[in-house]
């Protein structure tokens, strides 16, 4: 049994104690989030009722036993207790993106590395099963080769953050980071990295507000953009469309993923159970319990998913396609 404690009770700590509810083999035995007297209600929603809650992760280490850190906190304090946690000889998952530069996630991948402990970062689309299908696909070449892809992510400028760090852009980078990083991330598993990014982006008082790119690969075509300037009543928007030689498959987080092969008309797939969020956790804490290394969205892909979505900033803020080779 993984005893799990979840540093920051916002919008993901929320999500991850409601899939932690779910599993057998872990539980929530503590929480660390400076809004203590506040958080009554959502702990009751969230199962958590009578859970202890902790101003700091030091002091919740001297009364409670736990052997996770599950960090949801603002971006740019992941470093801090991650370094802390490692060094305590906790297992860490911190949600994404990593950190907000290279020199944070550095620090955090060195200390994983140094403490041995298991180091995951929540780069929840590599397991969400519309994004594990098109893997799948592409992989086995059944519909022949990928020809092109188009990722989107879009939404509406976030307002649930706490101090809306969210929309501050020393603390966030906008959606160039916040949001599309999970296509970028999804690409680097997908594909590989890219030769060179060329980038085009919108910037406004909250960061970069909406980022397009083209990845260049060797005979390919495939674009990504990710936006949080949308209406506020557009709600949340995930897509994606890959041409093969002899199909295409398209998703849109409004409905159901279809795939038309040949002549046929399309069909919608059916998925499995449960969104990436869930089967992220699932693998961390089955690794655990199997003392497994974790391989998939580890410490050093998560760096290198920051890596590439920097480099599209700054082909974004240059105007120059930024070489990656
Ligand atoms: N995987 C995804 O799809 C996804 C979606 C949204 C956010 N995120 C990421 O999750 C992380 C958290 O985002 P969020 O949306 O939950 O933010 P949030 O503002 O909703 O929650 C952050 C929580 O951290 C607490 N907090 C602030 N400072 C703290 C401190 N020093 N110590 C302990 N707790 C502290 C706040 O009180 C709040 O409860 C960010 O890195 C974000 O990018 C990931």
């Amino acid at each position: 049994m993984q005893r799990v404690l979840l540093a920051g009770f916002g919008f993901m700590g929320k999500k991850h104690a409601d899939v932690y509810h779910l599993f057998p083999d872990a539980c929530v035995v503590a929480v660390v989030d400076p809004r203590g007297e506040d958080l009554g209600e959502s702990l009751r929603a969230s199962h958590l009722e009578g859970v202890p809650v902790f101003a700091s992760l030091a002091s919740a280490m001297e009364e409670v036993e736990f052997s996770v850190v599950d960090i949801c906190l603002p971006t740019d304090i992941h470093r801090t207790i991650a370094l802390e946690a490692f060094a305590a000889g906790k297992h860490v998952f911190c949600e994404k993106p990593i950190a907000l530069t290279r020199s944070d996630a550095s620090d955090m991948t060195l200390a994983a590395h140094q403490s041995d402990r298991h180091f995951m970062v929540g780069h929840c689309i590599r397991f969400w099963p519309e994004y594990i299908t098109l893997k799948r696909i592409v992989d086995s070449g059944e519909h022949g080769r990928l020809l092109s892809l188009s990722l989107s992510r879009r939404t509406g400028r976030p307002s649930y953050s706490i101090d809306d760090w969210v929309n501050k852009p020393d603390r966030c980078l906008g959606a160039a980071l916040d949001l599309h990083i999970h296509d970028a991330d999804f690409l680097l598993h997908l594909l590989g990295a890219p030769e060179a990014v060329f980038s085009q982006g919108l910037r406004d008082e909250t960061g970069w507000s909406s980022i397009s790119t083209q990845y260049l690969y060797d005979g390919r075509i495939v674009t990504a953009d990710g936006a949080w300037n949308y209406p506020a009543n557009w709600g949340f928007q995930m897509r994606y469309t890959a041409v093969f030689e002899r199909a295409v498959l398209d998703f849109d987080s409004r409905s159901a993923l279809t795939l038309a092969a040949g002549e046929a008309e399309p069909i919608a797939l059916l998925m499995p159970p449960h969104d990436g969020y869930y089967h992220e956790l699932a693998y961390f804490i089955g690794c655990l319990e199997r003392s497994e290394t974790v391989s998939i969205s580890t410490g050093d892909q998560a760096s290198a998913s920051l890596d590439l979505v920097l480099a599209e900033i700054q082909s974004a803020d240059t105007g120059k396609q930024i070489s990656l080779k």
